[in-house]
């Protein structure tokens, strides 16, 4: 099934061809002017080049051709040589049924389906998350579902902070904080495990000494605590390079944060929507690392840098200015080497990314991997995916950063709470959720709701605010947090997109109680056309989407469907037609329209409730 833009570019390559003109310049879009046409083409501009003639005489050409083409109701030139096409009331009414008839409402799949894993949310352990973590989420979300609807073999995988620096950090924080753990540490320094039955009693132990509420105290205090005080940096470097020898005591504390901090961080991450294929940490790879550091250094990958080892990534000739510690500037190998083993002997995020694409390509042999890792990272991903590609984990041009830039406050930084610390993902949730009772209330919507049904739609609406303001934007632009517009439901926003639903499905349900069946559609007025117009639009949106990995596409989609389906709603009545035959085909393009908006909207990890 192919819609309307294919199937008329196919008919003017045509044309062009039989002019002994390139194929490719029979291109077609949609219509700047839909009050002209629906779709134009403006490849003659450049055939005249080619062919050396003027475009309109080529125009005319191709217009000639293509006159009483059985999808078009007419084809004329415009302006300089433009070609404008406008379709038949007859073909739209065909291709509307085609769609209405189709369970992905005509959105097309991929010829080859790739494996493809998808990185994303990079939660941390005991490090709140921040609004950074927001975006990779609910971006990542969307971008595995995108790839996964258009037939790919798709794996999302959370890929856990669980290995690094913080680790130390929190294990110094915890010894200092409390004497009976400092003491259980002092005593399980060997790295040979104790009993079963030893294992469990100390989790006991540690679960009654260390929850969640201590672990956010602490970690931000050790983090600031780090970067002035010298000493205390070097214990949790070394509590770091000890915990990944597998020093006893501190892998079973580590245990104990994972655990804790994992069943928090799954319960919010569950509650937006998002879902993890995979709940993988980089401490995974941790048995991989050895024999990769052996493997790298037998290729001659590795060099010494004082007591650190790394892999040189510049080509030769590829440099950036640097700036030395007094102020001169010369021009360093860039990007920077990866470090792969610290001077402490730790592994570093690198090199845990790094055995993290080994160890994909050894389980999965992914074609692709896309990381929705804020933009703040970009030069992380370019030294990750050059080793990668050096060491022969992937092959060149399989591993994509996926950048966003950043949620910022009306001061234009990354957005904070109004004490200035990072704003922890369930207070944000609490926080837009309060706000959407407070807008349903202001609408006088869901007032004959029963509580709990209030309660889950107004969760909805939240979760449609927030997800909706994020994946509107292309994800390369920083946005503003702004609350009250994000949660009206008046607006390009994600609660006006779940009341059209709503609207639709309460229109249905009256339709059902008067008996009334949906019918054989036929396009009649302009509101059926640009409804029918925007329906056919859906695959070139996905597609789009799919390869720009922007989900931005389809929240334009889902929002010119919505407006659209506003207007056919005011200007075509359903239930008062006057015959059966209109309100049946009526009916039947509302609800096709309610099919698609639902289709584009789970695509964005949105769900529609069913009243409001
Ligand atoms: N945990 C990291 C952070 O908080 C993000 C992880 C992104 N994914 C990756 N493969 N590095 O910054």
């Amino acid at each position: 099934m192919s819609d309307l833009k294919r199937s008329l570019g196919e008919a003017v390559a045509a044309a062009f061809a039989a002019q002994g003109l390139p194929v490719e310049l029979g291109r077609v879009t949609a219509s700047d002017r839909p009050d002209l046409a629906d779709f134009q083409c403006n490849g003659a501009l450049p055939a005249a080049k080619v062919a050396g003639k003027p475009p309109r005489e080529i125009a005319a050409a191709i217009v000639e051709a293509l006159s009483g083409h059985p999808l078009l109701q007419s084809v004329e030139i415009a302006g300089l040589g433009f070609i404008n096409l406008r379709v038949s009331a007859r073909a739209l009414s065909d291709r509307a049924r085609e769609i209405s008839a189709d369970e992905r409402t005509g959105a097309g799949e991929v010829a080859e389906a790739r494996r493809v894993i998808v990185d994303y949310g990079g939660p941390n352990v005991a490090k709140p998350m921040h609004v950074g973590h927001l975006r990779a989420s609910i971006i990542g979300e969307s971008v595995k579902r995108i790839y996964r609807f258009r037939g790919d073999q798709v794996l999302g995988d959370a890929h856990f902070g669980d290995w690094g620096f913080q680790m130390g950090l929190l294990i110094v924080a915890c010894c200092d904080e409390d004497p009976f753990v400092r003491t259980l540490m002092e005593r399980l320094t060997g790295t040979a495990l104790p009993s079963l039955s030893d294992q469990t009693q100390v989790m006991g132990a540690l679960a009654d000494h260390i929850d969640l509420p201590l672990l956010d105290r602490l970690y931000p205090e050790a983090a600031g605590r780090a970067k002035t005080d010298v000493d205390y940096r070097d214990r949790a470097r070394r509590a770091t390079a000890e915990l990944q020898g597998g020093r006893l005591g501190y892998r079973l504390l580590w245990q104990h944060f994972v655990k804790v901090s994992r069943v928090a961080l799954e319960r919010e991450f569950h509650a937006l929507g998002i879902d993890f294929d995979l709940w993988k940490g980089e401490s995974d790879v941790d048995g991989l690392i050895d024999p990769m550091v052996h493997e790298l250094d037998a290729k001659g990958l590795l060099a010494n840098d004082q007591g650190a080892r790394v892999i040189h990534l510049a080509r030769p000739g590829e440099t950036k200015k640097k700036k030395a510690a007094d102020g001169t500037v010369y021009e360093a190998p860039s990007p920077d080497p990866l470090l792969v083993v610290s001077s402490e002997g730790s592994a570093m995020y690198g090199t845990t990314d790094l055995a993290t694409v080994l160890d994909r390509s050894r389980t999965f042999a992914p074609h692709l991997i896309l990381y929705c890792v804020d933009q703040r990272q970009a030069d992380h991903f370019e030294q990750v995916f050059r080793a990668s590609y050096l060491a022969g984990y992937a092959e060149p041009g399989s591993l994509e950063h996926i950048g966003f830039g950043t949620m910022n406050g009306p001061d234009g930084k990354p957005f904070k709470t109004r004490e200035g610390g990072v704003l922890k993902l369930h207070d944000l949730i609490e926080m837009t959720r309060a706000k959407a009772r407070e807008r349903l209330q202001e609408a006088g919507l869901g007032g004959e709701l029963e509580p709990a049904e209030f309660e889950d739609t107004a969760h909805k609406v939240a979760v449609a605010a927030l997800k909706f303001a994020d994946l509107s934007n292309y994800r390369g632009t920083s946005y503003i947090f702004d609350l009250d517009r994000f949660s009206s439901f008046e607006g390009k926003t994600g609660p006006y997109l779940l009341y059209q639903a709503v609207r639709i499905k309460s229109l249905l349900r009256r339709a059902e109680s008067e008996r009334l069946e949906p019918g054989r559609i036929s396009i009649v007025e302009p509101a059926e056309r640009e409804l029918a117009m925007l329906l056919d639009a859906f695959d070139t949106a996905l597609i789009e989407a799919y390869d720009k990995k922007a989900p931005n596409f389809i929240a334009e989609h889902a929002f010119k469907l919505a407006q659209s389906f506003s207007r056919f709603y005011a200007a075509c009545p359903i239930l008062q037609a006057g015959n059966e035959a209109t309100a049946g085909s009526r009916l039947a393009l509302a609800v096709t329209t309610l099919k698609q908006l639902e289709l584009a909207l789970d695509l964005l990890g949105i769900e529609t409730p069913e009243r409001m």
